[in-house]
């Protein structure tokens, strides 16, 4: 049996009424997304990847890593393998050996949480600052931790405008720091510079802590060499998100944290390990799925896919200018900025967007087919409104805003 609308899904997925046809429901999902994988270009999944074996192989237990990833007693179901992503993910950031600590995360956004918690134990008055591109998984942490915010102006290409933080570091210079730097916002895929961001910080002499949300480009850049976790970037932690560009097909993450600042935790008797994670149980397949995709193509393949999606990216822009369509990118992005289209596009497309702005995504996976389709339905959708010559991005846009 195959079920048309959600509505009817849900009503066949109704646990108060037996009997239920799993089979069906099941089938129905795996129809719905099969059928989706074609026009979603809208958000940041890497599809490349094929992780069967894995999920084949290990997918029917309970793989659960409790506690801290350093730890030898316990529930440690594929700690190893957690041990091995946390140290690729630090080398490759070429963060210090003596001071890196981390853990396989359920997401940027606990990567974020653990984070700003652990930088906020040791600068309890300090304020956070984080730009308005921010995700909103940081006033969220901001929340959850009671503490206090400061929101800094963006520029239009999605950057933070280092004049306002200076301005509102300048105001509040009797606090520590805690500044949110994003590696790949949401919407542009800006990158903040974090050596400005320090400058500020050193220029009116308050200590604090610089935090880097990478969901999206952390891994892209480290593997460029454009983000550094070394003693010289004085970039204190970092998140990432694993389902992004390692396209593991669970949401999870990975958050690094320096040694000497992260949250040290009290040891739990009946567990036997150290609590110094947000959650206690902690997901040991996303942690195996993690190590899967970066040893199925280690670091000269993931390079390769860096480039490849770029290049995808730049061909989107040009095929869409030439079209007459707005479009713009950062020069390291997969993501491309588009005046937003009608609705019809935007819906079978699956577009995040905000206003007048949308974006595709060209994540590894997505095809130059898939691109091409794209635009041709852009311009079958609006001919009217096409202007066929270059449309610039917003004026202080850079074309290689990765630092
Ligand atoms: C900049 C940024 N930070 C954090 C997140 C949250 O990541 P997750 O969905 O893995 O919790 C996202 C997700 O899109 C993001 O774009």
């Amino acid at each position: 049996m195959t079920y048309g609308p959600t509505s009817s899904l849900a009503a066949a997925a109704d646990l108060s009424l037996a009997p239920i046809d799993i089979t069906a429901v099941l089938d129905h999902l795996v129809g719905e997304a099969d059928a989706a994988a074609a026009t979603s270009i809208g958000f940041p999944g890497a599809v490349d990847l094929d992780q069967s074996e894995v999920m084949a192989r290990l997918g029917a237990r309970l793989w659960n890593n409790i506690g801290d990833p350093g730890d030898e007693g316990g529930v440690a179901h594929t700690r190893v393998l957690e041990r091995a992503v946390v140290a690729w993910v630090a080398d490759i950031l070429a963060m210090p050996a003596d001071d890196r600590w981390g853990y396989v995360t359920s997401g940027g956004t606990e990567g974020n949480l653990s984070a700003l918690h652990a930088a906020r134990r040791r600068h309890p008055t300090a304020r956070i600052y984080y730009s308005t591109a921010a995700h909103y998984s940081i006033p969220k942490a901001v929340e959850i931790l009671g503490a206090r915010s400061v929101v800094v102006g963006a520029r239009p290409d999605g950057e933070m405008d280092y004049a306002d933080l200076a301005a509102q570091l300048r105001k509040r210079r009797r606090w520590p720091a805690i500044v949110v730097a994003t590696a790949g916002t949401t919407m542009a895929e800006a990158v903040d510079d974090s050596t400005r961001i320090r400058a500020v910080l050193d220029e009116y002499g308050v200590a604090g802590h610089l935090h880097v949300d990478a969901a999206l480009s952390g891994i892209p850049l480290a593997l460029d060499g454009q983000l550094r976790l070394d003693d010289a970037g004085g970039i204190g932690s970092i998140a990432v998100s694993g389902h992004k560009f390692l396209g593991v097909p669970t949401p999870c993450g990975v958050v690094l944290i320096r040694d000497s600042v992260r949250t040290n935790g009290s040891h739990v008797s009946y567990t036997d390990t150290v609590d110094t994670t947000i959650t206690g149980s902690r997901c040991g397949l996303a942690a195996a799925l993690l190590w899967h995709a970066v040893a199925l193509h280690g670091r000269e393949g993931h390079r390769w896919r860096v480039s490849e999606a770029r290049t995808l990216a730049a061909y989107a822009v040009y095929q869409l200018t030439a079209a007459g369509w707005p479009a713009w990118r950062h020069g390291h992005a997969f993501t491309v900025v588009i005046k937003t289209p009608p609705e019809p596009v935007r819906k079978k497309w699956l577009l995040a967007t905000d206003g007048d702005t949308s974006h595709i995504i060209c994540m590894p996976g997505i095809s130059k087919g898939q691109i091409d389709a794209f635009v041709a339905d852009v311009a079958a959708a609006a001919p009217s409104t096409l202007i066929p010559r270059p449309w610039l991005a917003p004026e202080t846009a850079t074309s290689t805003a990765a630092r």
